[in-house]
């Protein structure tokens, strides 16, 4: 069974397949599909990855994870991708008893607060969906880029993901920069979210994200309340590399 590679193993099989996302993307498809998935919140990365991964296979899978308090940009986004590519984008939601739990209780701003009761939200909305999302897969592909963070610059374009089971993650485009990206949207003609031209970088629920100043750091209006080193919501909680 390949969820049942070893580390070593996987470490031999994508030795040679890190330099071009192209390459990385068909090699996932190849060793997982159909046990592999790309998260998908709309971002630029997301649809470089989409685009990459619909010319591999058109029935390659895609998930996302609908917070309940998204965009109407971002939704707008998913939808011009599904007609564009006739992809079924596999949506989950949050529990709904959480959530009315979370809003009776402590209202609808609750992640205002502290980085605990941010935190509590993100796992309400988002980690929890998400670990049912990746339930049966063997490997998820994200798009998570060094660049964006201080947070992720350390990030490997695979690694064993040890929050989840020790499935697969792979960042195809983890050594990218935002001008790849763009230029990839442009040259592609991708739809993208419109908040990209009204000053957003880096796109989640409505209440936590805002357009950034010029200058200022690509995740700076994530959660902008919070320290740097905070910003992460538990999607992307740490693996390991394996092994080379
Ligand atoms: S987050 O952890 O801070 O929300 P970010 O917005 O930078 O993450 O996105 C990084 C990657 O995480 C995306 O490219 C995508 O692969 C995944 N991701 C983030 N939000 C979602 C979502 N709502 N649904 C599915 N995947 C998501
Ligand atoms: Fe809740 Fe904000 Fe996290 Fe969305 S980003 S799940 S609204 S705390």
């Amino acid at each position: 069974m390949k969820n049942k590679l070893t580390s070593a193993v996987v470490a031999a099989q994508w030795r040679d397949n890190q330099a071009d996302p192209a390459a990385v993307v068909r090699h996932a498809v190849e060793l997982y599909h159909p046990a592999l998935a790309l998260a998908a919140s709309f971002s630029l990365e997301d649809l470089v990855l989409i685009d990459l991964l619909m010319a591999v296979r058109a029935d390659a899978r895609v998930f996302a994870l609908d917070t309940g308090r998204l965009n109407p940009e971002s939704y707008d986004c998913a939808e011009a991708i599904r007609r564009r590519y006739g992809v079924q984008i596999e949506w989950y939601f949050p529990r709904h008893e959480a959530v009315e739990k979370l809003e009776r209780e402590k209202g609808l701003f609750s992640f205002r607060a502290s980085v605990a009761a941010r935190q509590e939200c993100c796992f309400i909305r988002k980690v929890e969906p998400l670990q049912r999302a990746l339930h049966g897969l063997q490997a998820w592909l994200t798009g998570l880029r060094r660049e964006q963070a201080v947070t992720r610059s350390a990030l490997p374009v695979i690694e064993t993901d040890a929050a989840h089971g020790g499935i697969v993650k792979i960042a195809p485009l983890a050594d990218w920069t935002l001008e790849q990206v763009w230029a990839y949207v442009r040259a592609h003609k991708l739809p993208y979210n419109r908040l990209y031209d009204q000053g957003y970088a880096s796109i989640g629920c409505a209440p936590c994200t805002r357009a950034i100043a010029p200058g200022e750091e690509q995740r700076a209006g994530r959660w902008w309340w919070e320290n740097p080193e905070h910003k992460e919501c538990g999607l992307h909680t740490h693996g390991r590399p394996p092994p080379t």
